[in-house]
C-alpha cells in the first residue's frame, strides 16, 4: 500500500491522456483559443479584486506606509512560486495546475491532497469574492436610489454581529452611527421563521449563477468578457493612481513604519490574498495555442503588472490620508470621500464591481478544469471530465462548481473563508515549488520533457545556508522560547499554541532544506519558494488551521474510499 499511495504519473502518459476523450466518449479536446495577451489578461483578471479594494485597508492600518514594502516582499515570494509554476506549466501543459504537477513529482496521494486544497483557493475563494461583489453592488444601487431589502443582501452571521454592536452601543448610551442604525433597521425588519431572523445574500448568489452560465457556454465568450473587464479595470486603477497623487500629503508618509516591521508583517495574509490568482491561468493549459511558451510569460507578466499597480496604490492610499483612518472595508473609495471627491469614490465602486466580477470569472473557469484532470485520472467519477459536445466546456464540473460557490454565498461570512483560501493556496505553492526539485533533470536528449521555459539555475549550496544563519540570528530567541514552551503550546493549541508549533515545524523544515541544499546543490528559487510560503502559512490563525485540517480529513476519506481503488494508475498496475 505505501508504494501505491505515491504512484506517479509519467509525463508522457499525462500528455497522451489529455489527447484522448473527455471520459464519456465525446471527443475531448478543448478549444485552443488563448494567446499570451489573453493569458496575461486572465492573470490580471484573477489577481486584482477584493484584495486591493478591501483587505489592503486593514493591512495599511497595521503597517503604515511601509505596507508598500510588504507588497514588494509578497510579490517576490509569489514570484518564486510563479517561476516554479512556469517551469511545470512549460513541461506539463495540461489543465489541472498544481494538482497535475504534484501527480508528476510527488505521486497520487499528494496530488489528491493538492487537488482538494485547490478547491479552497478556487471555489471557497470565490465565495469571498462574491460576498465582496455584493457589497459594492449594493453601494452602486444605493447611488441610483434603489434599495434592496437589507435582509436580502447580507449573511446571518454578519447581520447578527452588527446587531450585537447596536445593542452594545444602546447599552452604553452612545448615539447610533448611520451604519449601526442601518443594522438595527435591517434586523428589525427581517422576516422571522421559527424564531430565526432570516438573512440571505441574494446578489452574491445571483452573480455566481450568472458567471456559471457564462463559463458553461464557452471559453471564447469568457475570454472576450475577461479581456474587456481587465482593460476597464486597469484604466480605472491608473486613473485612481494619477488623480490620487494630486491629493497626496507627503507628511502622511512619515513615520514610514509606525508599528515596526512586526506591524507590517501583520498584513501578510491580507496582502497575499491580493496576489492570489496568477496561478489560475495554468488551468487553461489545454485551451492555449502555445502553452509552453505563453503560460510562463502570461504568469510573469501579470504578476509584474499587478505588483507595480499595487505598490503605487499603496503609496497613494497612505499618502492621501493618515494610515490610522484606513481600517475600513472600502479603503479606495474611502480616501476619495475623505478628500471631498465623492464622484471618484463612485467610479471606484463601479470599478470594484468590475474587478471582482473578473476574479469570479477566472476562478469559476479554473475549478472545473482541475476536476476534469482529477476525473481523467480516475480519482473522481467520469462525469467530471465530460466535455459538452456543442460548447466544448467541462459542463458537469462547471455546474457543480456553480452550486458549490452559489449556495454558500447566500449565507456564509467572509472572514474564515478568506483564511481558508490563503491556506489552500499557500499549501499548493509550497508543493509546486518543492515539486520542481523532484522533476527529472532536463538533459537535452529527452525532448518529450523539454519545455520552452527554463527555470534559471542558481546554486543554493552557499546562499541557502547563509540565509538560514540570518534567520537564526534574527529569530534565535523565538526558536529557543518555542522549544522551551512546547508542552504549554500543545496544551493551548487553539490559543496561540498552534502558531508556536507551526513555527517550530517551519524551523525544522528550513534546517532540513538547508542541509539538503548544501549536499545536493539545489536551485535557490524553488527552495526559497517553499520557505517563504511555508513561513506565511505559520501566520494563519489557529482556528482556520483546524477547519483546514477538518477539510483535509474529509478529502482523505473520499480518496481512500473512492480514488485509491478507481485510479487509472491502480488499474494499470
Ligand atoms: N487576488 C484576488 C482578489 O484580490 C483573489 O480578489
Amino acid at each position: 500500500m505505501p508504494n501505491s499511495l505515491f504512484r506517479k504519473k509519467p509525463l508522457q502518459r499525462i500528455l497522451e491522456d489529455a489527447k484522448q476523450d473527455g471520459g464519456d466518449g465525446h471527443a475531448g479536446s478543448l478549444k485552443k483559443v488563448l494567446g499570451v495577451k489573453d493569458l496575461t489578461s486572465m492573470g490580471i483578471a484573477a489577481v486584482i479584486g477584493a484584495g486591493i479594494f478591501s483587505t489592503i485597508g486593514t493591512a495599511a492600518f497595521n503597517g503604515g506606509p511601509a505596507i508598500s514594502l510588504l507588497f514588494v516582499i509578497t510579490a517576490v515570494t509569489c514570484g518564486f512560486s510563479a517561476l516554479c509554476y512556469a517551469e511545470f506549466a512549460s513541461r506539463v501543459p495540461i489543465a489541472g495546475s498544481a494538482y497535475t504537477y504534484a501527480y508528476v513529482s510527488f505521486g497520487e496521494l499528494i496530488a489528491w491532497i493538492i487537488g482538494w486544497a485547490l478547491i479552497l483557493e478556487y471555489a471557497i475563494g470565490n465565495i469571498v469574492v462574491a460576498i465582496s461583489w455584493s457589497g459594492y453592488f449594493n453601494n452602486l444601487l444605493e447611488g441610483f436610489g434603489l434599495h434592496l431589502p437589507a435582509w436580502l443582501t447580507a449573511d446571518p452571521g454578519t447581520a447578527k454581529g452588527a446587531y450585537q454592536q447596536v445593542q452594545e452601543a444602546i447599552a452604553a448610551g452612545t448615539p447610533l452611527t448611520p451604519s449601526l442604525q442601518f443594522a438595527k433597521d435591517a434586523w428589525e425588519t427581517a422576516p422571522i421563521i421559527a424564531g430565526y431572523h432570516i438573512f440571505i445574500n441574494v446578489p452574491a448568489f445571483a452573480i455566481v449563477c450568472f458567471i456559471a452560465v457564462l463559463t458553461y457556454i464557452g471559453i471564447k465568450e469568457s475570454k472576450k468578457t475577461t479581456n474587456f473587464l481587465v482593460v476597464f479595470k486597469i484604466i480605472v486603477i491608473l486613473f485612481v493612481i494619477v488623480i490620487g497623487f494630486f491629493f497626496v500629503e507627503p507628511n502622511n508618509w512619515s513615520p514610514f513604519m509606525p508599528n515596526g516591521f512586526e506591524g507590517v508583517l501583520r498584513g501578510v495574509s491580507a496582502v497575499f490574498y491580493a496576489y492570489i490568482g496568477f496561478d489560475a491561468i495554468s488551468t487553461t493549459a489545454e485551451e492555449c495555442k502555445n502553452p509552453q511558451r505563453d503560460l510562463p510569460r502570461g504568469m510573469m507578466y501579470s504578476l509584474v503588472i499587478c505588483t507595480v499597480l499595487y505598490v503605487l496604490i499603496a503609496f497613494v492610499l497612505t499618502g492621501m490620508v493618515p494610515f490610522t483612518t484606513l481600517k475600513v472595508a472600502d479603503p479606495l473609495a474611502f480616501v476619495f470621500d475623505s478628500v471631498g471627491q465623492e464622484w471618484i469614490s463612485y467610479i471606484v465602486s463601479v470599478s470594484a464591481v468590475v474587478a471582482t466580477t473578473s476574479v469570479l470569472l477566472v476562478f469559476q473557469l479554473g475549478q472545473p478544469r482541475i476536476w476534469m484532470s482529477m476525473s481523467r485520472d480516475g480519482l473522481l467519477p467520469k462525469k467530471f471530465a465530460s466535455i459538452h459536445p456543442k460548447y466544448q466546456t467541462p459542463w458537469f464540473s462547471t455546474i457543480v462548481t456553480g452550486f458549490l460557490v452559489a449556495i454558500p454565498s447566500l449565507f456564509m461570512e467572509s472572514g474564515l473563508m478568506t483564511d481558508l483560501t490563503s491556506i489552500g493556496t499557500l499549501f499548493a505553492f509550497v508543493l509546486v515549488s518543492g515539486g520542481v526539485l523532484m522533476l527529472p533533470r532536463i538533459t537535452g536528449d529527452n525532448p518529450g520533457q523539454v519545455g520552452k521555459f527554463r527555470l534559471p539555475y542558481i546554486n543554493g549550496r552557499f546562499i541557502v545556508p547563509v540565509l538560514f544563519l540570518i534567520f537564526v540570528y534574527f529569530l534565535g530567541d523565538r526558536i529557543i522560547n518555542s522549544l522551551k514552551n512546547i508542552g504549554t503550546s500543545l496544551q493551548h493549541i487553539a490559543d496561540g499554541g498552534l502558531q508556536e508549533i507551526l513555527f517550530l515545524i517551519f524551523g525544522a523544515l528550513a534546517a532540513t532544506l538547508t542541509v539538503l541544499t548544501a549536499l545536493r546543490k539545489y536551485n535557490v528559487i524553488p527552495i526559497l519558494g517553499v520557505l517563504f510560503c511555508a513561513y506565511l502559512l505559520t501566520e494563519i490563525p489557529a482556528l482556520s488551521w483546524l477547519y483546514f485540517l477538518g477539510w483535509m480529513a474529509i478529502g482523505l476519506s473520499i480518496y481512500f474510499s473512492y480514488g485509491y481503488f478507481k485510479s487509472k494508475l491502480a488499474k494499470g498496475n
